[in-house]
């Protein structure tokens, strides 16, 4: 169907994602597995720009480096906070990884998947600023995704629906109907089952990527072979409702751990150095989000940023972030 578009450019902020608790179940006939997770929207995040086009669709990937500074060594506790944002990189900085611009980048998939499903004739050129680094379980390709949906819906006014989103999104990856979902939420199935939750009070986190990443789907064969954590499921799984009816506290909720911390083999010293340089640096604790590399810890009250930043002296990118109350923002250019 050709629409005229209603836009002349659409804006997307598309926020990173963590797991406050992740518990990995059994994998199905379909070779996903069961899970039950706490998932938590925070404000680092990618933007992407939607600009309309006769027919077809274009991405242009560009990066900035949103991680801050450290070291009182190095300039001490004040320059700490600066992010390195401003400059634009054609390449990942060394926080990121690659990400593909071609056919496979979710942002195009979901495109063309929305297209295809709306009857679209319309098609547009896409620029993302990446800040979320990839591959590190902060859900950063599925907020991408999500933004292509919401992008495409508010250009060309498709009224997709929250239950059409979510399906399609659905179709993109496990973590995408999050992504389109956003704030608090328990997620069951492979993530795809969400209940909206509601955090007690809002919160700051710090976010720490370490130059290794986890292969997701890798992670996931670990679990199978080493059956960890599938005698705790069961109990996971009642947890997990018993949370589901009430407020979310985050602490509480990352006293039920993460499986894939239990899978990391040789990075499993690295990691806990981390978490402990974490936990020395004032976080009140420390986890890993999704299937790793990342790692956050909540900072309470009593912690600023910049004392935090001061006080770090593990290795890999940090990144300060506050939870969100919704996964997307969406602005619109007549
Ligand atoms: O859905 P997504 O593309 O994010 O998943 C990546 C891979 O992770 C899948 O191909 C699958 O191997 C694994 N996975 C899984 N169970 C889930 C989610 C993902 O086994 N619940």
């Amino acid at each position: 169907m050709r629409r005229a578009p209603r836009a002349r450019r659409v804006v997307v902020e598309a926020r990173a994602k963590l797991n406050l608790a992740l518990a990995v179940g059994p994998a199905r006939a379909d070779g996903f597995h069961e899970l039950a997770t706490l998932f938590q929207s925070v404000s680092l995040a990618d933007t992407l720009v939607a600009e309309p086009r006769r027919r077809g669709f274009s991405l242009c990937v560009r990066f900035e480096d949103a991680s801050v500074a450290r070291g009182a060594g190095r300039g001490g506790a004040r320059r700490g906070i600066a992010a390195r944002a401003g400059r634009l990189r054609r390449r990942a900085p060394a926080s990121g990884a690659a990400v593909p611009a071609g056919p496979s980048n979710l942002v195009l998939r979901a495109a063309r998947r929305v297209a295809a499903r709306a009857g679209l004739e319309g098609g547009a050129r896409f620029t993302l600023l990446k800040r979320i680094p990839a591959r590190a379980g902060l859900g950063g390709g599925s907020a991408d995704a999500a933004a292509a949906l919401a992008a495409l819906d508010a250009l060309y006014g498709l009224r997709l629906g929250r239950a059409r989103r979510l399906a399609l999104a659905a179709e993109l990856g496990s973590d995408v109907p999050f992504a389109v979902h956003g704030g608090t939420a328990l997620g069951l199935g492979r993530g795809e089952r969400l209940t909206r939750l509601a955090l007690e009070r809002p919160f700051r986190c710090v976010i720490v990527v370490p130059a290794w990443r986890v292969a997701t789907a890798a992670a996931f064969r670990e679990i199978d072979r080493t059956k960890y954590g599938l005698t705790r499921w069961r109990g996971n799984l009642r947890v997990a409702h018993d949370i589901g009816r009430k407020r979310v506290n985050p602490l509480r909720a990352m006293r039920l751990g993460n499986t894939f911390e239990e899978v990391l083999g040789g990075r499993r010293p690295d990691f806990e150095r981390l978490r402990a340089g974490i936990l020395a640096a004032g976080a009140a604790d420390a986890r890993m989000t999704g299937s790793g590399s990342a790692l956050f810890g909540i900072l309470d009250a009593a912690t600023s940023t910049s004392d935090f930043a001061g006080r770090f002296a593990g290795s890999g990118a940090l990144f300060f972030a506050r939870s969100a109350r919704a996964g997307l923002r969406v602005r619109k250019w007549p």
